[in-house]
């Protein structure tokens, strides 16, 4: 059910009545305050502007058009030509019905769209990091989501899995392996990483035999693959467990590292060269872009290949938009990369357009991410000043949700509390950072984000057992209880009952804006609403059979409704807390 598109198509019909051309926006929205209804239609005023007349006189025509029988029991006209829809509560009453007896809630399917979701993207021989928390948090709830609506979602995991450091690392892991067994070491990637990075710089003899390997792994050397084979899944074994814990949907599968685009540069240079887009510079291979202009106001330069023949990140994200589109038919592609690649993607995508490599039609989308930063506003570091590790801090997230959930419960058996203290603590530290929006840096601290007020995990996983346990008390039988109708009466039923139907409403917004702070605001607000619900319409004791069951089902779609959103967010509930 999505209301705002079926005020829309009314709100259209009726402004094209009024005089309105064809593709006018009718820019009906949900309202902010109660008092202005459920639905704003904020069309009329630039439609009055181009038909040079009052917007009050244009408004009262469009109502006059406006056949919403069913639907509204009331639409007024507001401010200087604003219209105010206030549903019906039979309309409401009757959706609520149909969407609590479906397993989807009564959300539609969208027209489905082969989507490419580029996330996560760690780095090998490198242990995932903080930094890459958020790209996989928030890309994991825009992919759920997007599955949600019908869509076929590829899971993009551009593993950083190329480059001439490989070469110290061939080196590194052989020495090892000569020296002791080459596994323990590798067991601590960051390490592991810093002691090759030590060898290269202070011992001469290692760093030539390093230059050696990457020139014959570039050249596909059978020995130097298996290593550097050896290297990529050590490193993706020990993400995967990561990926497990977080309960991200991530898999081997998903792996489309930088290396798979190699075969691709060679032929893309000489493409771009002989479209003239190209050009030899200073030994270098360099494609000037008069969209961005360096210091000196010339157009900036981006090497696609350097002199000794080596190619670039850029190179490769060329390489890999056209892929997307070419062999994977993406009708659409959401990049989830920390903001600080921006410039980057963007010179990298013009390049794309340019060559024709993909068409306008196809969306190439930059969702970018702030930092996350401690307590003291700096980016977030271990006490040491060190980069948090991404295990770490699921352990600490562990351990305080275990004492938090414990101290509440103290008589819970000992495995269902490690499943809620895993629930509460893994949903806390992914809450916290769907519930921001994402573009800006946030801050990440222990005690808002297992607090059990406020817009947190906790707060929201308890709402959830909370409702659950109206049922409990209840003690109905599910399949009786959904042939009894609802019925609207109060004020507090119409509102839960008209914010559950804009479910569907959220789910496209986090689907068009990969903005999975939407669904955690809508979610909030769902609950709020609950609790204010449940205060002042008393559910197992109501005046009447029919009043009890018609708020029973309120209840039982507010449960479906929070355990969905939660689902699209790869956040876990539980049953009790
Ligand atoms: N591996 C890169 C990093 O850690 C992120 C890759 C993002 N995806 C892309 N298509 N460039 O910074």
């Amino acid at each position: 059910m999505n209301i705002q598109a079926l005020l829309s198509d009314k709100v259209s019909q009726a402004l094209i009545a009024a005089g309105a051309p064809a593709d006018c926006e009718p820019q009906v929205r949900q309202s902010a305050k109660v008092q202005f209804g459920d639905y704003q239609a904020n069309g009329v005023m630039s439609v009055a502007k181009s038909l040079g007349k009052p917007p009050r006189q244009v408004a009262e025509l469009v109502i006059a058009n406006l056949d919403l029988t069913g639907i509204a029991s009331k639409v007024e006209i507001a401010g200087p030509g604003f219209i105010n829809i206030f549903l019906d509560p039979a309309f409401l009453a009757k959706n609520v019905d149909e969407a609590v007896a479906s397993d989807r809630v009564g959300v539609t399917v969208s027209e489905p769209k082969t989507v490419v979701v580029d996330y996560s993207a760690p780095n090998v021989a490198k242990e995932m990091h903080v930094g890459h928390v958020r790209s996989t948090i928030i890309g994991d709830a825009a992919v759920r989501t997007l599955e949600f609506l019908g869509h076929k979602v590829i899971r993009a995991n551009h593993v950083g899995d190329w480059g001439t450091q490989f070469g110290m690392l061939i080196a590194y892991l052989e020495k090892q392996q000569q020296e002791n067994a080459g596994e323990m070491a590798l067991a601590d990637l960051e390490e592991f990483y810093r002691a090759a990075k030590k060898h290269y710089d202070e011992d001469a003899e290692f760093a030539e035999r390093a230059r050696a390997y990457v020139v014959k792994l570039q050249g596909g050397d059978e020995y130097c693959r298996t290593m550097w084979r050896k290297l990529v899944d050590v490193t993706m074994t020990q993400n995967q467990i990561t990926y497990q814990r977080l309960n991200v949907t991530l898999t081997r599968d998903d792996v489309m590292g930088e290396s798979l685009y190699n075969p691709m540069l060679p032929g893309i240079v000489a493409d771009l060269k002989a479209q003239g887009l190209a050009v030899e510079s200073e030994g270098a291979t360099v494609v000037f872009l008069d969209e961005y202009k360096n210091k000196e106001g010339e157009p900036m330069g981006v090497i696609i290949q350097k002199k000794d023949g080596g190619y670039l990140y850029t190179t490769t994200d060329i390489a890999c938009a056209k892929y997307r589109f070419e062999t994977l038919h993406a009708d659409r592609v959401m990049y989830f990369i920390d903001s600080r690649q921006h410039q980057h993607l963007m010179q990298a995508w013009t390049i794309v357009r340019k060559a024709g490599y993909v068409p306008d039609s196809v969306p190439l989308e930059h969702h970018m991410f702030g930092m996350m930063l401690g307590k003291d506003g700096k980016p977030f570091k271990t006490r040491s000043g060190g980069t948090v590790k991404l295990t770490d801090l699921l352990d600490e997230a562990l351990e305080r949700a275990r004492r938090l959930v414990s101290e509440k419960n103290p008589d819970m058996p000992a495995d269902e509390l490690e499943a809620l203290a895993n629930a509460v603590g893994i949903g806390a530290v992914k809450y916290a950072d769907l519930s921001k929006n994402r573009t800006t840096d946030y801050i990440f601290d222990w005690d808002n984000m297992l607090a059990f007020e406020g817009n947190t995990a906790p707060y929201m996983q308890y709402a959830y057992t909370r409702v659950l346990s109206v049922f409990r008390k209840a003690d109905i039988d599910e399949t009786e209880l959904l042939k009894a109708p609802v019925v609207i009466t109060e004020d507090r039923e119409a509102q839960l009952a008209a914010r559950l139907l804009q479910f569907e409403e959220t789910l496209n917004v986090v689907a068009r804006d990969g903005t999975p702070h939407m669904m955690c605001t809508y979610l909030y607000d769902v609950a709020g609403l609950f609790s204010g619900f449940y205060e002042h319409c008393p559910i197992l004791t109501a005046d009447s059979e029919e009043a009890r069951n018609s708020r029973l089902k309120l209840a039982l779609l507010t449960a479906k409704t929070l355990k969905l959103g939660l689902d699209t967010l790869g956040i876990e509930t539980v049953e009790r807390m």
